[in-house]
């Protein structure tokens, strides 16, 4: 969900101000995708590199984070969706911890997830799943190790129910991966736009899925 701070600029705004306009855009990004039929929608919110931005912006973000977690929940989940996020609890205080728990809670029956990833970084994600292994014994001997799978490694990711993902879309015309989903995004598409996050509305949902399914189309032909 990128563009939030130049989005700001442009108005003569504090990049706070950016931040909670994106929070409107990711609510009605989630709606239109409910209301289509996404199953799973995951937004890139927090990165493990986004601690090395200026306290009171990392502060304005947890803040939000906080609140809104808690508000989608409540307003989402009448529309049937699942909060989830992904990521490492490290450093996030514990009333965000407490409102992440509250918002998995009350909503984890529902059938489509969005799922937050919130001190998030791809790398971290694979390092931690080593982790989980070790602990777990499964790395315990020698033949476990060469007997190894994919899908076994992959349950060890934050959310291992996630499938392949089909689509990523990255606005405000910056095309890298910034260490988002590393393993889950080895066969997605790339959709990138200049529209920057907040400006990202439901016709821009549409057309990246049009874009989507015209490669799509052109993959299973000729
Ligand atoms: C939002 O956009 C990303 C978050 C970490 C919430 P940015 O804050 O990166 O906006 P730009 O790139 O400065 O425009
Ligand atoms: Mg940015």
């Amino acid at each position: 969900m990128d563009g939030n701070g130049r989005w700001a600029k442009m108005r003569g705004l504090s990049r706070t101000a950016g931040h909670t306009k994106g929070v409107e855009t990711l609510r009605t990004i989630a709606k239109k995708c409910y209301d289509i039929g996404v199953k799973n929608l995951i937004v890139y919110a927090f990165s493990t590199e986004n601690w090395n931005r200026p306290k009171l912006e990392v502060d304005h973000l947890m803040k939000l984070l906080s609140k809104h977690i808690v508000n989608f929940a409540e307003e989402l989940g009448d529309r049937k969706v699942r909060i989830k996020t992904i990521g490492t609890r490290d450093g996030l205080s514990p009333q965000l911890i407490a409102a992440i728990d509250k918002a998995e809670q009350a909503t984890k029956n529902n059938p489509m997830t969005l799922y937050i990833a919130l001190n998030y970084g791809g790398r971290r994600e694979i390092v931690d799943a080593v982790k989980k292994m070790s602990h777990d014994g499964a790395l315990n001997n020698l033949d476990k190790i060469d007997q190894l799978t994919e899908d076994d490694f992959a349950h060890y990711l934050y959310a291992s129910e996630i499938p392949n993902v089909d689509l990523i879309i990255r606005t405000s015309g910056e095309e890298r991966i910034s260490n988002f989903l590393l393993w889950q995004s080895a066969y997605s598409e790339y959709v990138f736009t200049d529209t920057l996050w907040p400006d990202f509305d439901e016709t821009c949902l549409i057309n990246a899925f049009e874009e989507y399914t015209t490669r799509n189309i052109r993959k299973g032909g000729v």
